[in-house]
């Protein structure tokens, strides 16, 4: 439809209510009211409803035994239709739910008018999109799952390689590479935990609230939700048409996913340039520069920084949708659509691209145990190693601050300084000193739960592996 074409004042269209009006909606109104274009994707969840609430229907005797029997075939063949492409979706019949039942009464008549008993487009609605977010829901955890075993993976394959971990982009300590993919590990776990928590929350049937007060037809409520797998009915009517929390959960998971993958995204964009040149991504997931030819960017992982945005953007979206809304249903509400797609797609899409990236990176070890020695890294072993020698914490802070700016003119590593250079700062400096100043004593010496020590990146592999399954 083209902008203006179809201006106020003009009208068109079979109407859907016609009893109480005198006149067709404005031509305008209908293309501006229209949810058809982006909610057609709620359809094959649509049908799920609309069956288990017809059998239900007959089930109770408000139906008979043969209308709902027409209607679940009519449905099922629109169902085919819609799956092979054939089915023709009208913005003038406004949404998937209109459209759908309007092809229901053309296909099997009388019966098709019938469906609609007991229930409104409100509480269908609700039950729709609860549906479309379970599984999508299903579908994204299994991706963030097939992540988290690639990265515990990686993490085994480099359980001993040493690289700076860094404080203030500052090297500041040795870790292992694998301690740092645990890591990512972590923050993926807790986002699994909200998605499934979310996941529980949602899974409440909203049929039989109808319009919004329920309905007086003899509803069994306990077997619609049965039928399509929800855990129970919703408690409140009132509630359960106007409550789209499930959509602002999802997002906030979505959003805090987001926010780890563009954490990880911004790691991956750093060590991949030259300075670092700690990874190397397959050449599968990077593009060239159409003018420097010596260019290989990170541009998967870019791009999930970037999208982080629109995830952020749909969360926002929501909780402004929602807030001050009186009860119950207030037509704003089919705006949570097109923002709650783009958030699961976006999602999905992203942990797709990590899932498949990430663990297949090359590190480059050498690369990385080089900037763990440049840094001053083990500077604070020699500090433990001083109060192990009765020098008081401070005090060996202060030792260690001038040993380190006295190799830093001399150009040197700690560990590189003679003992008799190392003596001058702290008699308490000993032969042993070197075992603690090296890459590896530092590593070994954080042997506790948690710590960054080899053995223990093994046994955190270990317990993720049995945890994951
Ligand atoms: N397309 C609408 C939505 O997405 C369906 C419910 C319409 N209900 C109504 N009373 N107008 O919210």
């Amino acid at each position: 439809m083209s902008e203006g074409k179809d201006s106020p004042g003009r009208q068109s269209g079979p109407q859907l209510w016609t009893g109480r009006f005198t006149e067709a909606t404005d031509a305008f109104v209908e293309r501006f009211t229209a949810s058809v274009h982006f909610d057609a994707r709620l359809a094959l969840y649509d049908i799920e409803g609309s069956k288990a609430h017809a059998r239900m229907l007959a089930d109770v005797g408000v139906l008979t035994a043969e209308e709902g029997r027409a209607i679940v075939d009519g449905l099922e063949a629109i169902r085919e239709e819609i799956e092979a492409g054939r089915f023709e979706w009208s913005p003038r019949l406004e949404d998937v739910h209109m459209n759908i039942e309007h092809r229901l009464t053309e296909r099997i008549g009388e019966a098709g008018k019938k469906l609609h008993t007991g229930r409104s487009r409100n509480d269908q609605v609700a039950t729709d999109v609860r549906l479309f977010l379970r599984d999508a829901v299903d579908a994204i955890v299994g991706e963030l799952r097939r992540f988290q075993r690639g990265l515990v993976d990686l993490a085994e394959r480099e359980a001993e390689t040493v690289m700076p971990g860094f404080t203030h982009m500052q090297v500041a300590q040795p870790v292992t590479f694998g301690h740092h993919m645990l890591a990512w590990y972590e923050m993926l776990e807790r986002d699994a935990g909200r998605l499934e928590d979310c996941r529980r929350r949602l899974n409440q049937c909203p049929l039989g609230a109808a319009a919004l007060a329920g309905t007086s037809f003899p509803v069994d409520r306990e077997a619609t939700a049965a039928a399509l797998g929800f855990d129970g009915p919703t408690r409140n009517s009132l509630d359960s048409v106007s409550d789209r929390d499930f959509a602002i959960e999802f997002c906030a998971a979505g959003a805090t996913v987001m926010t780890h993958l563009s954490r990880m995204a911004e790691e991956l964009v750093l060590w991949t340039s030259p300075h670092f040149g700690f990874v190397e991504l397959p050449d599968r997931f990077c593009t060239g520069s159409s003018i420097m030819p010596q260019k290989k960017n990170p541009d998967v992982a870019e791009l999930v920084r970037g999208k982080a945005a629109r995830v952020h953007g749909s969360l926002v979206t929501l909780l402004t949708l929602m807030k001050g809304q009186p009860l119950a249903y207030n037509r704003d509400n089919q705006e949570d659509k097109e923002p709650l797609f783009d958030a699961v797609d976006t999602v999905r899409d992203a942990l797709t691209a990590f899932a498949d990236m990430v663990p297949a990176m090359e590190v480059d070890r050498a690369r990385c145990r080089a900037a763990a020695r440049a840094g001053f890294a083990t500077a604070t072993d020699l500090a433990d190693y001083l109060v192990c020698r009765g020098v008081a914490f401070r005090d060996a802070h202060a030792v260690v601050g001038r040993a380190v700016r006295y190799a830093t003119d001399a150009g040197k590593d700690l560990a590189e300084l003679e003992l008799e250079e190392l003596r001058q700062f702290s008699p308490a400096i000993g032969e042993d000193v070197y075992q603690v100043l090296t890459l590896e004593g530092s590593l070994a010496a954080r042997d506790h739960v948690g710590g960054t020590a080899p053995a223990q990146v093994c046994r955190q592999v270990e317990a993720a592996k049995r945890r994951l399954g």
